[in-house]
């Protein structure tokens, strides 16, 4: 990416100037080729830790690597002349210190030349994204359902249906929204609570399964596309069914092969004369 492209994706300080305007329009990226078919029509991209259950086959994202996002990341921002680049810190890499948090947010911007990181975490995590932003790393928060948290859950599951979790949101929609995050995605998480955090913070939320309330909305694309059939959230509005389009074009692919009705002459080289 060079100077003059870089300068023309937006920053993080631009979709911060989004709040309560026209609808922010977020997907996740994983590759260089979805990059470039995606970044014309999103303001944002997010490499998220989702790569490895969507890409990898994990049971859920506590597995992936520091490596692993680094990897994706740099390989997304070969795609992206437009939309700002944010990458997940991976499970691990900032829960345990401040600094720890530091160190691997600065692998991640300069190894991966990305705009901005993402971390799960409500109050607990508010310390450490003041921390980040004062030191140069413009940070995306994330609260609500929080797949890293999976083990401590008990699974993945929508929330805001008791007065503790709601009491809970709450404090960790006012303390990640003053903590200097550019903006705030919110997971699982019931209209009327989402709807109020909207209201309540400076800083737009970033809904995915948040309801129509949000200032903006990411899906994963390969669930939006029909690409991850393993599970599919009942937050996801399916736009194309292309898992099962690979399916039929590798059955036809595989009866030309049988037929040996490919490779026709159109693909043959013959020798020049
Ligand atoms: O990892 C991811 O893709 C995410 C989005 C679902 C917000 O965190």
């Amino acid at each position: 990416m060079s100077a003059a492209g870089s300068l023309k994706r937006l920053t993080p300080s631009r979709i911060r100037a989004m709040k309560g305007g026209a609808p922010i329009v977020c997907l996740t990226a994983y590759t260089t080729p979805m990059a470039r078919l995606l970044d014309e029509h999103c303001d944002l991209l997010l490499v998220g830790d989702s790569l490895g259950m969507v890409l990898y086959g994990m049971e859920s994202t506590v597995s992936v690597t520091l490596d692993m996002m680094i990897a994706h990341g740099k390989a997304v921002m070969r795609g992206v002349t437009r939309s700002c680049v944010v990458v997940d810190m991976p499970f691990g890499s900032y829960q345990e210190t401040r600094e720890l948090a530091y160190r691997n947010a600065v692998r991640i911007l300069q190894e991966t030349g990305c705009d901005a990181v993402k971390l799960e975490g409500g109050e607990e995590m508010a310390e450490t994204i003041a921390f980040l932003t004062a030191r140069g790393i413009p940070v995306l928060g994330h609260i609500g359902l929080m797949p890293q948290q999976v083990h401590t859950a008990g699974g993945y599951r929508s929330v805001g249906h008791s007065d503790e979790e709601v009491a809970k949101i709450r404090r960790d929609a006012e303390a990640v929204g003053n903590s200097g995050a550019f903006a705030v995605v919110i997971e699982g998480t019931v209209e009327t609570l989402a709807r109020e955090m909207t209201a309540a913070i400076a800083v737009p939320t970033i809904g995915i399964g948040a309801s129509v309330a949000c200032d903006g909305q990411i899906l994963v694309s390969d669930d939006m596309l029909g690409l991850f059939n393993d599970f599919t959230p009942r937050f996801v509005k399916r736009y194309d069914e292309l898992g099962k389009r690979v399916g039929a074009a590798a059955a036809a692919y595989a009866g030309d092969v049988r037929s040996r009705a490919f490779p026709t002459k159109e693909h043959t080289f013959k020798r020049r004369s």
